[in-house]
């Protein structure tokens, strides 16, 4: 899969993505990740990239044609169809599902903006998806872009060692991940559940299930409504 982002910083989008899981992934060529930056695509011995507002107010606006041509660039860069997505706080909210959705595509743009906005028929033009990272307002979309590169990488083929199994992790089934523990069995801020030094993988897996259910249930309720659930998953519930 291939990322392209189009950032005033480039180097930020370089930096979050170098380590862990996300770095990996770029060294086994399982992703690769492009940044443009649309300053060099801007005219005048100011390169300018931003504008006041019309009708006024603070801020200033990103313009038009520095984006569409960074964009145009991104395109041209590589074969096959690609899905141009502006990360700002009116898109709809990334989730599991969305991560899934992006990582099955060969080719993501993200553009990430700055100041007030993007000049809108720039979105109109080029945008196919705005998505947000949730109900707080950034300084710029770039630490938005480097959680959909993170969330978008691991799910990669081969992005993860089994012990990191994706297959684990919250909102893989719709629920809350249960918790875990490591060495040692005793502690002086308590011990491990017994059920998990049993052997038992039936029991394991059940109590596992519980606690993810519990969880959700306490913390994120209205995943529920959403969630696969069996009727066993109903019955340890209601216990
Ligand atoms: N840019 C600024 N805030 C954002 C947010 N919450 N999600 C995505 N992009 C953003």
């Amino acid at each position: 899969m291939r990322i392209d982002v189009i950032t005033l910083f480039p180097d930020l989008i370089a930096q979050c993505a170098a380590f862990g899981v996300t770095g990996r992934a770029l060294e086994r060529s399982l992703l690769s990740l492009h940044a443009w930056n649309p300053r060099d695509y801007a005219e005048g011995n100011y390169r300018r990239v931003d504008d006041r507002p019309f009708g006024g107010g603070p801020g200033m606006v990103m313009l038009v044609d520095p984006l569409r041509r960074a964009i145009q660039a991104a395109r041209e860069a590589a074969e096959g169809p690609v899905r141009v997505i502006y990360m700002s706080p009116q898109g709809r909210r990334f989730d599991q599902d969305k991560a899934r959705e992006l990582a099955g595509l060969e080719r993501v743009v993200l553009l990430c903006g700055r100041y007030e906005g993007v000049d809108e028929r720039l979105v109109q033009a080029e945008v196919d998806e705005e998505l947000s990272i949730g109900d707080y307002v950034l300084s710029g979309g770039e630490l938005a872009a480097a959680v959909v590169v993170d969330a978008v990488a691991r799910l990669q083929d081969g992005a993860l060692n089994d012990a990191e199994s994706a297959e684990q992790d919250s909102f893989q089934d719709g629920l809350l991940d249960c918790p875990h523990y490591t060495r040692p069995v005793e502690h002086e801020l308590g011990k491990v559940p017994d059920v998990l030094l049993s052997g038992n993988h039936a029991e394991i897996a059940k109590w596992r299930r519980e606690q993810s259910l519990r969880r959700t249930l306490e913390r994120r309720p209205e995943l529920l409504d959403e969630a696969p659930l069996t009727k066993a998953d109903l019955k340890l519930l209601d216990a």
